[in-house]
């Protein structure tokens, strides 16, 4: 038997195998020469994926938008700019919103411009006027024709120096949707290699300096995973580049705190107030001891995960189905929770 490059081989307690997978059987260990150590045990199994057939839990990359806002005025895509010395695009000196789009519209929409104004007040820019947002959402997705979607909001601090100094504005405003396919019911996540810093200045601010997450999830992507979970400075799992993590232990619901470094997630902040949840640190090892972890995020609302690393569970686990029925009835209910 030949294996693939070694970076591309998982292991997996038999007999569990998240779908989509192929199961390559090392026996009888003859090539166990080329395993990392902690795998040289019976009952492990190899699997890895067949060259040339994607992980289909892997999402594919969204159409570029039919049409964009810009500033005050809906264009085609193509016809659409801004400065090429923004101060967004220049230092990443913006802040943004990324919203799930269905039959009724954007949802939470009061709730993502009350966050957006947060951010843009701890980035030290002027808060944008939520009827102009508002006004602009409306025409962007007049006529959309999708069922399933996605909204973004960015707001950036408009032309400036080509250093972090001020940006001279005015603040740019820029909105653009695009249809996107539904989150799979449960997913695979990796731990990444970097640290979220809890203490920094813009924690838990959604700035469209995304790069630190752009990286991660690269590094997921590249071990068959849809999102890559960061560990905060102490060891504490904090969340993931673009979602908030749960962990069932014994039937208790567990998040981290907002001062592990997670973004405010408005999921997250939804299911809170929906179900009984706990707010509380966890190691790296509690957590991937849970019974059932999930993800929260506007577009994955609640989802499942099968594998973490190199832990596999049942997913989505009887708590986390619960949970995800219960946000679906929830925010079908009302579009735009206050
Ligand atoms: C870093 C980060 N954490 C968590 C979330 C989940 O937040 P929400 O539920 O508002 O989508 C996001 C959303 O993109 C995020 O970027």
């Amino acid at each position: 038997m030949m294996l693939y490059q070694l970076s591309h081989v998982r292991m997996f307690p038999a007999p569990a195998r998240p779908a989509g997978l192929v199961e390559v059987r090392v026996e009888p260990y003859r090539h166990r020469w080329c395993l990392p150590k902690r795998h040289r045990r019976r009952g492990m199994m190899a699997v890895m994926t067949v060259p040339g057939e994607p992980d289909q839990t892997l999402p594919d990359t969204s159409p570029a938008p039919r049409r964009v806002w810009v500033d005050d005025r809906l264009l085609e895509a193509d016809e659409a700019s801004v400065s090429a010395v923004d101060h967004g695009l220049v230092v990443g000196d913006g802040v943004f919103e990324s919203l799930k789009v269905t039959a009724a519209g954007a949802f939470a929409l009061g709730r993502h411009l009350a966050r957006m104004s947060r951010s843009a007040e701890a980035l030290g820019l002027p808060a944008p006027d939520p009827d102009r947002v508002r006004e602009a959402a409306d025409a962007v997705l007049a006529d959309r024709p999708y069922e399933l979607g996605l909204l973004r909001i960015t707001w950036t601090g408009g032309a400036g120096p080509l250093g972090s100094q001020r940006a001279y504005g005015p603040p740019t405003l820029v909105l653009a949707d695009t249809p996107v396919e539904p989150a799979p019911a449960s997913t695979s996540v990796v731990t990444v290699p970097w640290t979220r810093n809890e203490h920094g200045a813009m924690t838990g601010v959604k700035t469209t300096s995304y790069a630190e997450n752009v990286r991660a999830l690269r590094h997921a992507y590249d071990r068959d995973a849809t999102e890559g979970l960061f560990l905060n400075t102490v060891g504490h799992v904090c969340e993931g580049t673009g979602s908030n993590l749960f962990c069932v232990l014994d039937g208790e619901v567990v998040t981290s705190p907002l001062a592990s470094g997670a973004l405010a997630g408005i999921t997250r902040e939804l299911l809170l107030e929906w179900a009984d949840v706990t707010e509380r640190d966890l190691t790296l090892a509690e957590a991937q001891r849970a019974d059932e972890v999930f993800l929260t995020s506007s577009l994955r609302d609640v989802q499942g995960v099968h594998r973490w690393d190199e832990v596999t569970f049942d997913a989505p686990g009887p708590v986390t189905r619960r949970l995800q029925q219960v946000f679906a009835e929830r925010s079908a209910a009302d579009p735009d929770p206050r």
